[in-house]
């Protein structure tokens, strides 16, 4: 058996904190011990207290002044889009048609996949994300490249094989039958191997026909314990052209709800433009609707209704998520510097403590992973950042006027990023600094 006891300022939730005083939303050690053993924790709490329990010879890592935070959790990203991030001037159908299908035609290549994985899942590790539901291609190989991968550095991720069929490049459709058939063959090998989780993945209601849509239906009532992730109601011009393609049905929403796609683990990315009627189905379903800020912005969709959504009558379940590349940037931190603002401009505020909610066990409430990430409970899994909010000089210097644990979580998220990310433990062992930089 191996043990280690981290030393730190430990913080973990409890549930939504109502305000920034909500002090009962959150456990706080200002001199905190963390006993892991065989990658879960088994005694968390105040040092003094921890450290008795830990043994002779056990390894103690001493974090202080430094904050340890449950992993982050991103809840939306496109692993083969890491050579799209940072491309100019489209809206989404235009972003997707110039840039992002060509790109993912290359994904063909299983080396490609396999080297891309890599590097995503590094880049992922490197800002403190320890659990992503990642989008891979359309191609088998690229799920499996990505799985194979994540199983490697024991990481707790959600991915699937995209689904699509038309309205995009031969080189990345499949069909009805190769679509079931794919994803039928990798959940049956990587859902529940080790910590890997598999996800139902039709791209859109733009590249699926109705008979994929069906088959995707089928899965999912054939692994009702399995996530489905797709992308809603993001553009105007995307609302529009699918209204073409499915006229019989209500609106956008209607269409996965025809197909039996809405359930508890149905993970739907965007979900700007909703109407009442959508956004009361979704609610119904227990569906999560998943803020992607940074992408938002950048492709210029809209703005995500977070607190209308959280506080309407039907509420939502809210994730939020990097949407890597059109997202931005990889860290959950710079992504919340943008949901800020986001709300901000619908007249809200997020408080830093229901911003670090989020992250962490508001993002693993939204994914059906609570039982094993997002907090510090005992006997969940080992997935922990340590962050140091003196990370850079413009931090170090707005912290000599800092006093709060408040003011410290927004100085986190408004001018962190990797950089303020010191280490990363998965299941237990440090996987930042044993990286290669
Ligand atoms: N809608 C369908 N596919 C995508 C994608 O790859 N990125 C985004 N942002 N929206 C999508
Ligand atoms: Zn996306």
């Amino acid at each position: 058996m191996t043990s280690i006891l981290l030393r730190g300022r430990t913080l973990s939730f409890l549930r939504w904190p109502e305000t920034i005083d909500d002090h009962a939303a959150w456990r706080y050690e200002g001199d905190g011990g963390l006993l892991i053993r065989d990658g879960r924790i088994v005694a968390a709490g105040a040092y003094a207290e921890v450290e008795k329990q830990a043994g002779q010879g056990v390894e103690e890592i001493d974090h202080r002044p430094h904050l340890l935070l449950p992993g982050f959790i991103d809840a939306h990203a496109h692993f083969p889009q890491m050579q799209v991030i940072a491309s100019y001037g489209a809206e989404l159908l235009d972003w997707l048609n110039t840039y992002t299908f060509p790109e993912e035609t290359k994904f063909r290549n299983a080396q490609h996949g396999r080297r891309i994985a890599r590097l995503f899942l590094d880049e992922m590790v490197r800002h403190g994300t320890t659990t992503v539901a990642a989008y891979c291609s359309v191609h088998k190989a690229s799920a499996e490249a990505f799985f194979a991968e994540s199983h490697h550095r024991n990481m707790l991720n959600i991915a699937g094989k995209v689904m699509m069929d038309r309205n995009a490049p031969e080189g990345v459709l499949d069909t009805p039958q190769s679509g079931y058939d794919d994803s039928k063959a990798l959940i049956e090998e990587w859902h529940g191997k080790g910590r890997q989780l598999y996800a139902i993945t039709p791209r859109f209601a733009i590249t699926s026909s109705p008979e994929q849509l069906e088959m995707a239906g089928a899965l999912c009532r054939e692994h009702p314990d399995l996530h489905m992730q797709t992308h809603l109601s993001e553009n105007h011009a995307e609302i529009a052209f699918t209204r073409e393609l499915y006229p019989q049905l209500r609106d956008y929403t209607d269409v996965y709800e025809h197909y039996g796609l809405l359930g508890k683990r149905s993970l739907l990315g965007h979900c700007i433009h909703l109407s009442e009627r959508e956004a009361d189905a979704i609610s119904d379903a227990g569906s999560i609707a998943v803020f992607c800020p940074t992408s938002n912005l950048f492709l210029g969709s809209g703005l995500f209704d977070y607190q209308r959504f959280r506080s309407r009558d039907k509420a939502l379940r809210i994730a939020a998520a990097t949407d890597v590349g059109g997202g931005t940037n990889y860290s959950m931190l710079r992504t919340m510097d943008e949901g800020y603002k986001v709300i901000a401009l619908n007249g809200e505020k997020l408080n830093p403590f229901q911003s670090f909610w989020q992250l962490t066990r508001g993002n693993a409430e939204a994914l059906s992973v609570v039982e094993k990430v997002g907090t510090l409970d005992l006997d969940t899994d080992a997935d922990i950042v340590v962050l140091d909010a003196r990370a850079t000089p413009a931090m170090r210097l707005r912290m000599e006027t800092i006093e709060t644990l408040a003011e410290e979580l927004f100085l986190l998220q408004t001018l962190g990023d990797d950089r303020a990310v010191r280490e990363v433990y998965v299941a237990g062992r440090a996987a930042k600094s044993d990286m290669a930089t």
